[in-house]
C-alpha cells in the first residue's frame, strides 16, 4: 500500500480540528507524524487523501463515530506499572493518612489512565498497605482513547508493562497466563474505568470531589493554554488541600495560581488550594 503524503495546508487543518476537540497538539515537526498515524483512516472512511479526510470528519453523516476511532490512533499511549512511584508513595502514606484521620473514604482519579497500569499500581500500592478496606476507597480511571480503555478492561499485561514491577508484587497480585499476566480480581474491582475527554469541563465536574488526580504523561501533548484549561477544571474535582500528581516534564508553575507547589526530594506535586 503506497503512503499518501499530508500537504502543509492539510496539516494545518487536521491538527488545528485535533486541537480543538482533544487538546492533542501537533507542532510543525510532527507533520510526519500525523501523517502516519492517520494514514489507516484514509483508507477506512475511503477517501483517497487528507483533503476529503478532513471533509469526512467535519460533514460526514459518521463522523462522530470517525472522531471516536481518531481518539485511539492519535496519542502515544505508553505506560507501565510503578512508573514515577515516588508519587503513588506520597498517595498512601501523606493523602492516606489525611484521609483517614478525616474518617475516609480515599477518593482518587486517574486522568489519563491509558491501559490501566496507572490505576492499578495504585490499587495495588493502597491494598498493600492494609490500612484500607476495598469499601473504603475509589478509583476512578479515564482516558480518551476506546482502545486504551478496552485493554485496561481485559487486566492482561505482557512484559513491557512490568519494566519496573518488584517481583514479589507480580506473585502477589498477578497470575500468570500465556507469556503474560492477569491483574488479580481484588485489584481489578477496585477500579471503575470509563471515558473522558479532558476537555470536557462539564465532564470533570461530574467526576466528582476526589482526595487526589493523576494526570501523568498527557498534558505534555497540549499547548500550554489548554494545559492550563485542563488544571484549572481540576481544581472542580479536587477537596481543598487535594492532591494533583502530574509527570515530571509538566510543569504548571507559572500556569495557574489555583495550586500551591510542593517540591521535595522525591517528588514534585501539587496542592489545590
Ligand atoms: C502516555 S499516556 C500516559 C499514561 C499514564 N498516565 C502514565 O503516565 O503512564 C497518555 C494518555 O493520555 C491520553 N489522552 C490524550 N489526550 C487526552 C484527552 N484529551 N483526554 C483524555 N485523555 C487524553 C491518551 O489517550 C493516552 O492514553
Amino acid at each position: 500500500v503506497s503512503t499518501v503524503v499530508i500537504s502543509e495546508s492539510e496539516f494545518r487543518a487536521l491538527r488545528d480540528l485535533i486541537r480543538e476537540r482533544f487538546g492533542i497538539y501537533y507542532d510543525d515537526s510532527k507533520q510526519f507524524l500525523l501523517q502516519s498515524r492517520l494514514q489507516t483512516r484514509l483508507l477506512k472512511c475511503s477517501v483517497s487523501d487528507f483533503g476529503g479526510y478532513e471533509r469526512y470528519l467535519t460533514s460526514s453523516p459518521a463522523r462522530e463515530t470517525e472522531w471516536g476511532e481518531l481518539a485511539s490512533v492519535l496519542s502515544n499511549n505508553e505506560t507501565y506499572f510503578f512508573r514515577e512511584r515516588a508519587q503513588i508513595d506520597v498517595l498512601v502514606t501523606q493523602v492516606l493518612d489525611e484521609t483517614l484521620r478525616s474518617g475516609g473514604p480515599l477518593r482518587v482519579w486517574s486522568a489519563a489512565c491509558s491501559t490501566g497500569e496507572e490505576p492499578f499500581t495504585i490499587a495495588m500500592m493502597l491494598m498493600q498497605t492494609h490500612r484500607i478496606s476495598p469499601g473504603n476507597v475509589v478509583i476512578h480511571a479515564t482516558d480518551l482513547s476506546p482502545r486504551a480503555l478496552e485493554k485496561a478492561a481485559t487486566g492482561y499485561y505482557r512484559e513491557l508493562s512490568f519494566r519496573a514491577t518488584p517481583p514479589e508484587m507480580i506473585q502477589r497480585y498477578f497470575r500468570p497466563f500465556e507469556g503474560g499476566f492477569f491483574v488479580n480480581d481484588d485489584v481489578k474491582r477496585s477500579v471503575q474505568f470509563s471515558r473522558l475527554n479532558l476537555l470536557d469541563e462539564r465532564g470533570i465536574a461530574a467526576m466528582g470531589i476526589h482526595d487526589a488526580v493523576f494526570c501523568r504523561n498527557a498534558l505534555i501533548y497540549f499547548d500550554k493554554p489548554t494545559q492550563k484549561r485542563v488544571v484549572d477544571a481540576f481544581a472542580k474535582a479536587l477537596r481543598p488541600g487535594g492532591y494533583l500528581f502530574l509527570g515530571h516534564a509538566e510543569s504548571i508553575m507559572r500556569l495557574t495560581d489555583l495550586y500551591d507547589p510542593v517540591v521535595t526530594s522525591a517528588a514534585v506535586y501539587y496542592r489545590r488550594k
